[in-house]
């Protein structure tokens, strides 16, 4: 058993992933602003852009491992906040990285397939960042920054879809919430992706920490393909009327900050380190419906997420 804080443990995947450490490992959660109970996990409010915060948390717990999901994610927020985009994915990630160097503990840093400007898919480690947004230039000066303060940690760029702990949506909970109300909802025909569910992620990342895997890695799903599509796959997994999903071009949705069209992101060099393919998108989307309810929650009102 090892021990383990979690960052972002109220978020997406910092709440799934927690769940599942929980099930080996000494679990520690930090949350910002939004607290949430987790079985098996201790939970702490940190404000991690602060380095003093960071050093204490980290210090005061002395993990063997940290993971670090704390981020600013809403991707259209960073573009109208670029303080608040660079003070997240920068800065915190910065502290995080010379706090767990400091204790001398491992650390696994989550990024994302938006550092790419998406002209190509299908993007290897070794292909050259462009981000097109404040979301993805943050994110990759993070990148940088983690690799500078903490030359031996695990930089994995994903995208994921899941349950998450609310009340902000995930891109599978905000399809899902309108077909089951019987509305209609627009997919993105243009916009390519390669989403591992956050659980198969979870269990991964842990796989990777435990073979001492270091370095930046590409860790997608197996499938690439658009949001239309996810959203109709989604929706014939669950028994829903996925004609009810409008074919949309991004172009036509107005939103604040760019969309790369084509991240889909090549997981040949992380399945070689795992030894085994990663999950298909129908794997994927069968455990969600399966493990349905069985995520901590704390969803009440209503809020948004693109498609
Ligand atoms: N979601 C996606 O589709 C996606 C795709 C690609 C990559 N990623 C990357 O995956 C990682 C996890 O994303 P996610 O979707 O799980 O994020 P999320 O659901 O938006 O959660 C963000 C987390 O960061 C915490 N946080 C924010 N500001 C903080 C601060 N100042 N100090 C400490 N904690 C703070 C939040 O805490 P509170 O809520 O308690 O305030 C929350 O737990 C991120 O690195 C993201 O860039 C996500």
């Amino acid at each position: 058993m090892a021990k383990i804080l979690i960052t972002g443990a109220s978020g997406l995947l910092g709440s799934n992933l927690a769940v599942v450490a929980a099930a080996e490992h000494q679990t520690l959660g930090i949350y910002h602003q939004h607290p949430l109970q987790i079985p098996g996990v201790d939970m702490m409010a940190a404000e991690l852009s602060d380095p003093r915060q960071a050093t204490r948390v980290i210090a005061g717990f002395a993990p063997d491992w940290v993971v670090h999901c704390a981020a600013a994610s809403e991707v259209d927020r960073c573009e109208l906040d670029p303080a608040w985009a660079r003070r997240l994915n920068l800065e915190m990630a910065k502290n995080v990285a010379e706090a767990a160097a400091g204790v001398g503990a491992r650390l696994a840093h989550i990024s994302t397939d938006a550092v790419f400007d998406g002209e190509l898919g299908d993007y290897r480690e070794s292909d050259e960042p462009r981000p097109i947004m404040i979301y993805g230039e943050t994110k990759l000066a993070g990148e940088r920054a983690v690799a500078l303060a903490h030359p031996e940690a695990l930089v994995l760029r994903i995208n994921l879809f899941g349950w998450g702990p609310g009340p902000k949506r995930s891109l599978a909970e905000w399809f899902l919430e309108r077909l089951e109300a019987g509305d209609t909802c627009p997919g993105f025909t243009d916009i390519y992706f390669s989403p591992l569910l956050a659980q198969h992620l979870a269990r991964a990342l842990l796989e990777l920490l435990e073979a001492g895997a270091s370095g930046l890695l590409h860790l997608p799903g197996h499938t690439c393909l658009s949001k239309y599509e996810f959203g109709v796959q989604l929706a014939q997994e669950f028994g829903l009327d996925a004609a009810r999903i409008r074919p949309m071009s991004v172009g036509d949705a107005k939103l604040t900050a760019a969309r790369p069209r084509r991240l889909c992101l090549n997981g040949e060099k992380v399945e070689s380190v795992l030894g085994r393919p990663l999950p298909e998108l129908d794997s994927g989307l069968r455990e969600l419906r399966e493990s349905r309810g069985m995520f901590p929650s704390r969803r009440q009102a209503k809020a948004g997420a693109a498609a």
